[in-house]
């Protein structure tokens, strides 16, 4: 690894506080709402000014770094070579939209296709959790503890609402098999209760940018991410991602797989 990950994330703490401040002086305002691909799928003013303010900080700090943003201010990458940063400068849209809540920052950076470091603010609750392979996840920069290897019916396992309501790859079969299924609309706060030993796993289809940060805080404390055929993810498009601890996730893969 060529990047210095304490170096790295002191930046990125730094670069969400400043972006915290900016969307919350932004949600003083009216915002500028439009759709994307559907009527569920929005985009705010807010969104795309902080996918810039992040951008920007990048470009600054790491000049060859390639960015992958959902708000798109670069090319989209076709290669995961050298230094990347994933960014979601606003995840959980629909929720800041109707709530004003429960929505998410997310930078994930990975070197030549391998996780570095992900970093998720939590804006309105000014929490920050952040981790990787080489640094130990935290919250606010409280070491987390070490996460219990869960079975599917000891803990809470987040989904995909649509997934769910039409039992997808028997999503609603192994929800009912764990403690309870939970939808955040944020999968950047999924991986947040991962963190911190609130759930077990997370099941959903998801972007690059909506899976990169929370991979690599998650693998780093032996969380198990891949495809539901057991495949690592493609982050040049990402898909369907089963999130959980290693004896759950074996359980959920049988699920999908056999039954
Ligand atoms: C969305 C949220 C949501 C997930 C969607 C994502 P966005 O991100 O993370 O929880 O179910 O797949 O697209 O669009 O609000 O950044
Ligand atoms: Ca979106
Ligand atoms: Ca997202
Ligand atoms: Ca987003």
């Amino acid at each position: 690894m060529t990047v210095d990950v304490y170096r790295l994330h002191a930046q990125v703490t730094a670069w969400l506080q400043a972006s915290r401040i900016h969307v919350q002086d932004a949600m003083r305002q009216p915002l500028d709402v439009a759709t994307k691909s559907n009527r569920n799928d929005l985009v705010t003013n807010v969104d795309q000014q902080n996918q810039i303010f992040l951008a920007e900080q990048i470009q600054t700090a790491y000049p060859n770094a390639h960015i992958e943003g959902e708000e798109g201010t670069a090319d989209k990458i076709n290669r995961l070579d050298g230094l990347v940063f994933f960014v979601d400068p606003i995840d959980g849209t629909m929720n800041f939209v109707k709530q004003r809540a429960h929505f998410a920052i997310m930078i994930g950076v990975y070197e030549d296709g391998q996780p570095v470091y992900g970093a998720i603010m939590d804006v309105m609750q000014n929490a920050i959790v952040a981790g990787g392979p080489e640094l130990p996840a935290r919250v606010n920069d409280v070491l987390l503890p070490a996460l219990p290897d869960l079975a599917l019916a000891d803990g809470l396992i987040g989904v995909n609402g649509p997934m769910h309501a039409h039992n997808r790859l028997h999503i609603a079969d192994i929800a009912l098999a764990s403690s309870g299924a939970r939808m955040s609309g944020s999968a950047g706060m999924e991986f947040m209760e991962i963190a911190q030993n609130r759930q077990l796993g997370y099941i959903s289809f998801l972007k690059p940018w909506d899976v990169a940060a929370g991979m690599a805080i998650v693998s780093g404390q032996g969380v198990v991410v891949t495809r539901p055929d057991g495949g690592p993810i493609d982050l040049l498009n990402a898909g369907l991602v089963v999130a959980a601890t290693p004896k759950a996730h074996q359980e959920i893969l049988t699920w999908m797989q056999t039954n």
